[in-house]
């Protein structure tokens, strides 16, 4: 049947290195994000002169170039300093202490790991960061994923050169957290704020050029996948927005990106939220999570009530379930405590992660 016919040979493809759309990839200059570097930066230069460095809380929307800039003030310092061990850890894959510290044994190369326990791993990590001359820069991302924040007490408390960094959404985030970490955390807090229209269009470029053929592109094409990301505030999306209009033009075997090819990957973005079955209602409680997250969920269904809801409490009840269930949203249960057995709802941005 030809399911494979009118693809464009290799040799013809309009990609020319696809991986720079890749949203782990690591561009040579991070523009637009020289001031947060700097202050990034301030917080670890103590350690050049051997004395402790300061923390910081690295906060901003999704897509705004956090994880891309602090890994770039890694990079630095990899070239810059033998001494300084940069480790770097994100809490979504590894989101338990002990799966923490498994990743920082192997930032540390240490590989004797089976059949140790969490305390025992921790004793050997901190011994090895207090080493004779050496000092850290402990980089915590998505923060707010972490299950327990047990490892960051011991570092603050054990660990005597170092600088930590945590990453996250939410500024409030280091509210919440444990008097004993906040009080030895002091962190410094840097936002990163959205980009405007022309850094959106300067950082796409930078990646179109690397990814594309030169001259694919059709600017008016380009320049409305940047004015769409620019509206979407998350660089991401144009990431994903300039590889789909680029399988879009290579699906229909022509050598230009244009206006259609565009619009059919903007159609794609659009449709992700209607894969979930989302009814208005549904969208309204998601609405409502993303502005309130970390919320308890009665008082969730009182804001619901209030902004005109109409269904019951078993009924919003299953919302959340299915608003969970797509992985829209974050549902903790807590028992006992101050809050008491109830559940606490946050809105899943990773979701638009695709
Ligand atoms: N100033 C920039 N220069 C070059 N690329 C950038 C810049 N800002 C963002 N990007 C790119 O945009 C994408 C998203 O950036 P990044 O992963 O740093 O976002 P983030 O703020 O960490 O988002 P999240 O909160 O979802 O983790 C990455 O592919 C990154 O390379
Ligand atoms: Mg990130």
């Amino acid at each position: 049947m030809g399911l494979f016919d009118g693809m464009l040979p290799d040799s013809e493809s309009l990609f020319n290195n696809e991986i720079a759309l890749d949203y782990d990839f690591m561009p040579k200059l991070i523009p637009y994000r020289d001031q947060e570097q700097f202050q990034i930066a301030a917080c670890i230069r103590p350690l050049f002169q051997q004395r402790n460095g300061s923390n910081c809380l690295v906060y901003g929307n999704p897509g705004v170039g956090k994880t891309v800039a602090t890994k770039n003030v890694i990079r630095e310092i990899e070239e810059q300093a033998d001494d300084i061990i940069p480790i770097y850890v994100n809490c979504w894959s590894a989101n338990s202490t002990y799966k923490i510290i498994l990743e920082i044994c192997e930032a540390l190369n240490y590989k004797l790991t089976m059949n140790k326990n969490t305390v025992e791993l921790m004793r050997i990590v901190v011994e090895k960061l207090n080493a004779k001359g050496v000092s850290s820069v402990l980089i915590f991302d998505e923060i707010d994923k972490a299950s327990d924040l047990d490892f960051l007490y011991i570092i603050l408390e054990k660990v005597y050169r170092k600088s930590i960094i945590l990453i996250t959404n939410y500024k409030k985030d280091v509210l919440t957290m444990d008097e004993r970490i906040k009080s030895r955390l002091v962190p410094q807090t840097i936002e990163f704020k959205p980009y405007d229209t022309n850094e959106i269009a300067g950082i796409l470029k930078q990646r179109r050029d690397y990814a594309f053929i030169p001259g694919v592109w059709d600017e008016d094409a380009f320049q409305k996948a940047v004015a769409k990301t620019a509206e979407l505030e998350d660089v991401r999306k144009g990431l994903y927005l300039l590889r789909e209009a680029g399988n879009s033009a290579e699906q229909k075997s022509v050598k230009k990106i244009n206006m259609e090819h565009v619009d059919a990957a903007m159609q794609k973005l659009d449709s992700f939220s209607n894969i979930t079955g989302l009814d208005g209602d549904d969208e309204k409680v998601l609405e409502l999570i993303k502005n309130n997250s970390q919320s308890k969920i009665g008082d969730l269904f009182k804001m619901y009530q209030k902004m005109g809801g109409k269904s019951s409490y078993r009924t919003f009840q299953r919302k959340i379930d299915k608003l969970e269930r797509a992985k829209l949203i974050n549902v903790e249960h807590t028992k006992g405590g101050e809050q008491g057995n109830t559940k606490i709802l946050s809105y899943s941005k990773k979701l638009t992660d695709y």
